[in-house]
């Protein structure tokens, strides 16, 4: 267990370790968080609820459950000083600068989690992390309009207080539209965690060497910003604002088939998914939901998406390597339905992810046979040859 990582020669592009949290079946479209399904989770469980169950390993009776959310509500401030390190970049920064830079720092400040051969600092690391990213992604927000920072109000669940602190005012009051904060936790828990993906590896690479926990999870973010990762949620709105019309559908397809064009369909394809990705589908339901409760489809963004869908799944190319809508396709619209501005989908993605780092690292950390992981490569480069002056060049 190097880091977590076995390098196989045989597999030139991916290493693999062994993990309990998650649970992939890339040709059933099947995805378990602990055993469980996570569809099933996203229909009758919560995000604090599926959080305690990646961390521990078992969903918490009643007591486990309030001690935990209990322990996570006393973490959600910043310390004080932090919100000057939102003063140092500038006010159009995109937010996922700001959290990564900043969950970086939370290193500078905390002693008391830093000793991770202790459980107790491993467990305080924990739900400082968890209770602390939407904190800090709502502050980056609020810096982002020249808005003052919104402080959590912790009788709100985790969902309700991260919308809070998005949408209050000072000046007003404000009240969290239950619709809103339901469908935020279900996409929370359909973003929690997804076996090795790259952001994942990153963390556990990063934590291999036994660096600070917050710089580890701040790698996370990292990898995570690129628009083939979980930056393709914002480029899939952004991609659906540029098809415009059902009648365009066919010559962004084309596009996306011609191989002497780089484009591509962004929440399309897997890397392990070549059926479903089951949180597609979930959050594609989910988006009928919201809608309705918001006025319908008004600007016609999800009728596109599910025009898109239906043409590229009939399309020879797309049927033939298997790409089907991943979870980035559908989760903008509702991001976009409950308000949230598209430069913050990405940093919607890390703070579900962020419990899914953080049980992957520990997992890796909590193992006393860990050692640092060290990926090889095939060398393809010049054989040895001696030194010549410039002069003979
Ligand atoms: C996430 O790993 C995870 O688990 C990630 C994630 C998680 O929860 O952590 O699930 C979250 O990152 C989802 C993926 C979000 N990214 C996108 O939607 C960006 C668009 N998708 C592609 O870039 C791509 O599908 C990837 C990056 C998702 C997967 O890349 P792969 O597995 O390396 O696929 P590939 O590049 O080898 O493609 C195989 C073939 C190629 O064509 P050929 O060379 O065989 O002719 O499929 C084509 C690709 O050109 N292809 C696409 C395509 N995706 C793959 N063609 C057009 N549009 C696409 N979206």
């Amino acid at each position: 267990n190097t880091g977590g990582f076995t390098f196989d020669p045989g597999f030139t592009s991916t290493c693999s370790c062994e993990s309990a949290i998650t649970f992939i079946d890339g040709e059933k479209g099947q995805l378990l968080y602990r055993g469980y399904r996570a569809d099933e989770l996203a229909q009758k469980s919560n995000y604090m609820e599926v959080c305690y169950l990646l961390l521990n390993g078992e969903l918490p009776t009643q007591s486990e459950y309030e001690e935990f959310t209990d322990a996570i509500r006393m973490h959600t401030m910043l310390n004080e000083s932090l919100k000057r390190f939102f003063t140092g970049f500038h006010y159009d920064a995109h937010p996922m600068a700001m959290l990564s830079s900043i969950v970086s720092g939370l290193s500078a400040f905390y002693h008391d989690t830093t000793n991770t051969a202790d459980p107790e600092h491993r467990k305080i690391f924990a739900r400082r992390m968890i209770a602390k990213i939407p904190t800090i992604a709502a502050a980056a927000y609020k810096y982002s309009i020249g808005q003052p920072m919104i402080y959590p109000k912790n009788e709100l669940d985790y969902s309700s207080n991260f919308l809070r602190m998005m949408f209050a005012v000072p000046a007003e009051e404000y009240e969290v539209d239950p619709v809103a904060a339901e469908a935020l936790d279900v996409l929370l828990i359909l973003h929690a965690d997804h076996e090795q993906n790259a952001s994942t590896s990153t963390v556990r690479l990063a934590g291999s060497t036994g660096c600070n926990p917050y710089a580890a999870i701040s790698s996370g973010i990292a990898a995570l910003w690129g628009p083939a990762h979980g930056g393709a949620n914002e480029a899939v709105l952004k991609q659906l604002s540029a098809i415009g019309d059902v009648s365009n559908v066919d010559k962004f397809i084309a596009k996306a088939k011609d191989k002497n064009d780089p484009f591509r369909l962004m929440g399309f394809g897997h890397r392990v998914y070549k059926n479903f990705d089951p949180r597609a589908t979930v959050i594609r339901e989910h988006c009928h939901k919201v809608l309705k409760a918001y006025g319908g489809d008004t600007d016609g963004m999800l009728e596109l998406a599910m025009k898109l869908e239906e043409i590229a799944l009939k399309d020879e190319y797309f049927v033939e390597r298997k790409l089907y809508p991943n979870v980035d396709f559908y989760s903008g619209i509702i991001y976009k339905a409950i308000g949230i501005p598209t430069n913050m989908f990405t940093p919607m993605f890390a703070i579900g992810r962020t419990v899914g780092w953080v049980a992957h690292y520990l997992e890796m950390i909590s193992d006393p046979g860990m050692r640092i992981g060290r990926p090889r490569q095939i060398y393809t480069g010049a054989t040895e040859r001696p030194y010549t002056d410039i002069a003979g060049r």
